[in-house]
């Protein structure tokens, strides 16, 4: 491991030994520590408006999981082992020994995994539109139909049909500018990640059967129109793990974070605040 000496600003690289992962990292020196981890197949800009929220009163980091934004691929399978592995790397190459995690949908499967094998290294978790299942058989097979045809198609085809998914009806008025980024995060992955990941994401394990051990504060939030992982799923989280708390936010759907950020940054404020870890 390569440590390094805290650079604060935008799109900054940590050298890991095994891959270099980019990242913005601001706000004060002692503060709490916030890492978010963004969904597929997305980058750390997702968190724009949570970074510039949060960065006066906490450290806050965003940044690409492998393959992703600007972060290098590596050689290896992807898996959410894997990527796991990558977070600890970089918060030990960040000398972070304790920080809350924030992830959604992807970020959150990585942030479940995290805090289930490395409990001592968190002190909070922010869950957003995420589950806690595996594939089902059919999911699996739709991820290798999607891969096909990513192939076929073109990742743009790709691109506007997982926008319909993405976003709650109502955003593609009211939130053009979000729409569009998010339209050029992914034709901005590569086919080579998008296929990795897919597999990684057919390939994952269930956490709900250990949301019961889970012994830190829980903030779970869903967008009411959340079609690739509806409210239901975060209720039966929230009723499973033991001090978590779910709020449903309206006129958004999966991407809850960049549709509702007013409501969402109220939500995660109050949060930290009330565990004191700012
Ligand atoms: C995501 O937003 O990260 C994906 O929708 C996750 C998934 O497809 O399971």
């Amino acid at each position: 491991m390569n440590l390094i000496k805290r650079k604060t600003g935008n799109d900054l690289r940590a050298d890991l030994k095994h891959l270099t992962v980019s990242y913005n990292d601001n706000g004060p020196e002692d503060a709490g520590v916030i890492i978010f981890i963004h969904g597929f197949p997305l980058n750390k800009s997702m968190w724009n408006k949570q970074v510039e929220a949060f960065k006066d009163t906490c450290r806050v980091i965003a940044y690409d999981i492998r393959g992703h934004g600007d972060s290098d691929e590596g050689k290896e399978d992807f898996s959410i082992e894997l990527f796991v592995n990558d977070l600890i790397a970089f918060m030990d190459a960040l000398e972070i020994t304790k920080a809350a995690l924030c992830g959604l949908s992807m970020g959150g499967y990585i942030a479940l995994n995290a805090v289930e094998n490395y409990p001592e290294r968190f002190d909070a978790l922010i869950l957003c539109d995420t589950q806690c299942t595996e594939d089902s058989i059919e999911a699996k097979e739709k991820r290798l139909a999607t891969i096909e045809s990513i192939k076929k198609d073109g990742v743009e085809k790709y691109a506007d049909a997982s926008l319909k998914k993405l976003f709650a009806p109502i955003s593609f008025a009211g939130k053009k500018v979000e729409v569009a980024a998010v339209r050029e995060m992914i034709i901005n992955t590569s086919e080579k990640t998008l296929s990795n990941t897919l597999l990684a994401l057919a390939g994952r394990k269930e956490s709900c059967s250990k949301l019961s051990e889970i012994k830190i504060p829980v903030l779970i939030l869903v967008g009411k129109e959340d079609q690739i992982t509806p409210p239901e799923v975060s209720r039966m989280m929230n009723n499973e793990i033991p001090d978590a708390e779910l709020y449903i936010l309206e006129h958004a759907g999966h991407l809850s974070n960049m549709e509702s950020p007013f409501e969402f940054n109220k939500q995660v404020k109050i949060f930290i605040t009330v565990n004191k870890l700012i």
